[in-house]
């Protein structure tokens, strides 16, 4: 299947779109390792509007890259969409968001309250769109509601590119089991590819997923950050049966500092070394001088700190 110049062929694998963890070293490192799309964070359209662009640079290395968006007002949808069209390749709309903030905005997940709403906002969306319209949604408002069986015609009807589903509900926000027979029973029933996104934590459990529901993709989201290789070992397995091996401390070690030069050469050392104390004690869990790794990054100031302490964490 083809969806403009992005092939979606067995073992897809997308990197999640993940609020303040997506930035573009973590996104160019999942791409390194096997990710066929990446994704930022989801971003207002109001902001998007404000600005009249995007507040974020993207590089060839991270593409192809959906920019996700959440808001409530179709008009403004459109707007927003106008503007993305010159960066993104792929628009992705967040029909799924659970937090409080953005329930009470009524926008992300509250909207699975209200499909002719969403119908509205996809509409104007693809009607204004030059590049391929993703959705992503999660079962429904509350557990039971199942509105993503009606969302999935919708999508169809509309000619959305493909539509990802995390089978939670709403109210289930992160806790409980997924359940894959939902991703299972949407992919049955509806044409357009469907990527399941939930719980996806490593080679065995992505086999089961695409074996159960048959699934054209799968996102990987909580177990990306600080292991940009899960994307390889996937598709290794998948593809070749070749197990993971245990990647080293000392090519985690290169891994993070080659984050943080993304970084730094993007934005400059105060944002470079604020994203890195986020995602540091993910590249280096489990590893003894962990915690006081954890203390000590605290106090980091400057890019020669930080670089200090990683070469010194063995010795922690
Ligand atoms: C820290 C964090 C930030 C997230 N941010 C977003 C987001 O901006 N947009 C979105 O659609 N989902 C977001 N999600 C949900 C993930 O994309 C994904 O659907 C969910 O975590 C389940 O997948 P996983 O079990 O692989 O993590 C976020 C999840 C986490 C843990």
């Amino acid at each position: 299947m083809k969806l403009k110049n992005i092939d979606i062929s067995y073992p897809f694998l997308i990197l999640a779109p993940l609020s303040n963890f997506s930035d573009n070293g973590m996104r160019i490192l999942s791409k390194k390792y096997g990710a066929d799309i990446t994704y930022t964070g989801m971003i207002s359209i109001y902001n998007i509007i404000k600005n009249n662009r995007i507040d974020f640079k993207i590089l060839n290395e991270e593409r192809p890259i959906a920019i996700q968006i959440f808001g409530k007002d179709e008009e403004l949808f459109e707007k927003a969409t106008l503007i993305l069209n010159n960066f993104a390749d792929i628009i992705d709309i967040n029909f799924s968001c659970p937090s409080n903030k953005i329930l009470n905005s009524e926008s992300g997940g509250f909207l699975l309250k209200d499909v002719e709403t969403i119908k509205r906002i996809i509409d104007r969306v693809i009607k204004v769109s030059n590049v391929p319209v993703s959705v992503k949604i999660r079962s429904g408002f509350k557990k039971g509601d199942n509105s993503f069986e009606k969302i999935g015609e919708i999508c169809e009807e509309f000619g959305v590119s493909y539509l990802t589903i995390h089978p939670r509900s709403v109210t289930d926000k992160f806790y409980g089991d997924v359940d894959i027979n939902l991703t299972k029973n949407l992919k049955s029933r509806t044409k357009i590819p469907i990527i399941h996104s939930g719980e996806v934590k490593n080679h065995l459990d992505a086999k089961r997923v695409f074996k159960e529901t048959n699934c054209d993709g799968i996102m990987i989201g909580r177990k990306a950050i600080g292991n940009p290789w899960i994307f390889s070992e996937i598709k290794n397995y998948l593809l070749t049966g070749k197990l993971p091996l245990k990647v080293s401390l000392d090519k985690k070690i290169e891994t993070v500092k080659e984050h943080f030069n993304i970084l730094v050469n993007l934005y400059g050392e105060q944002y470079a070394i604020k994203q890195m104390k986020i995602h540091i004690p993910h590249y280096l869990k489990g590893y003894p001088g962990i915690n006081k790794l954890n203390k000590l990054l605290n106090g980091v100031k400057s890019i020669k700190e930080l670089l200090n302490l990683l070469t010194n964490f063995r010795f922690l």
